[in-house]
């Protein structure tokens, strides 16, 4: 028996996160076993090599020293949480995953695609998503959304906007060509928590027959 692995993708602000916790809610509700986690992050690790991330200014890091750890916490997360969870017959919601280093280390910082590709590779063991959800939102209403939400973590958001066009840019192009290799439900991000909840929803029963 082998688990379930569904991933959320999207720029910045579209509510992965909040959608990423109420579907885990749902399937668990479901009588599923489900884990949530997180990228960069998701195991003690992982977690340790986010804050590095993260937390500081834009320069505090390399272009390709921020590839490296994303892709080191990205090894982790797989290989001591994702891979395990799903041999044990597992649902796994994981709140971003390799797109998002095509998009912001690939399309915002411009470093190699053929080596990113290939580091990601090295990190994630080939492990490919059963679901990828791929949120859209006009990038007004997700500025929005992102500024309402007071953290710590403000090193990409702290980025000129120059590079968070590319970012967005970069991000539609690898979520489209996602799209075309299957597996892929865009959702609509607008609207209220529970309207987007229930499109998630719509997508995950449509893909899994046996999800709730
Ligand atoms: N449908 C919604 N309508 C209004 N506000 C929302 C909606 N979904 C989430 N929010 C709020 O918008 C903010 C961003 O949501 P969230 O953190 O889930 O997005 P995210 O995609 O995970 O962002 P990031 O990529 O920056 O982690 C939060 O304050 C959240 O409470
Ligand atoms: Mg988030």
């Amino acid at each position: 028996m082998t688990g379930r692995f569904i991933v959320i993708e999207g720029p910045d602000g579209t509510g992965k996160t909040t959608q990423a916790k109420r579907l885990a809610d749902a399937l668990a509700g479901a009588g599923q076993r489900v884990i949530q986690v997180r990228e960069p992050g998701g195991c003690p690790s992982a977690e340790r090599i986010r804050v590095l991330l993260v937390e500081g200014e834009p320069g505090d890091l390399l272009n390709w020293t921020e590839a490296l750890l994303m892709n080191a916490a990205r090894h982790e997360l797989v290989e001591r949480v994702i891979r395990p969870a799903l041999e044990a017959g597992q649902w796994v919601i994981c709140d971003r995953y390799y797109h998002s280093t095509l998009a912001y280390q690939g399309g915002g910082l411009g470093l190699d695609q053929s080596k990113l590709e290939a580091l990601i590779e090295m990190a994630t063991g080939g492990l490919e998503p059963d679901l990828l959800l791929a949120f859209a939102l006009t990038p007004e209403d997700a500025l929005t959304r992102a500024r309402e939400r007071d953290d710590e973590e403000k090193r990409f958001e702290a980025r000129e906007d120059s590079y968070h066009a590319r970012v967005r840019h970069a991000y539609a192009d690898v979520l489209n060509a996602a799209a075309e290799r299957g597996e892929t439900a865009e959702i609509d991000a607008s609207g209220s928590v529970e309207d987007v909840a229930e499109r998630v929803k719509r997508a995950v029963a449509k893909q899994f027959q046996d999800a709730f």
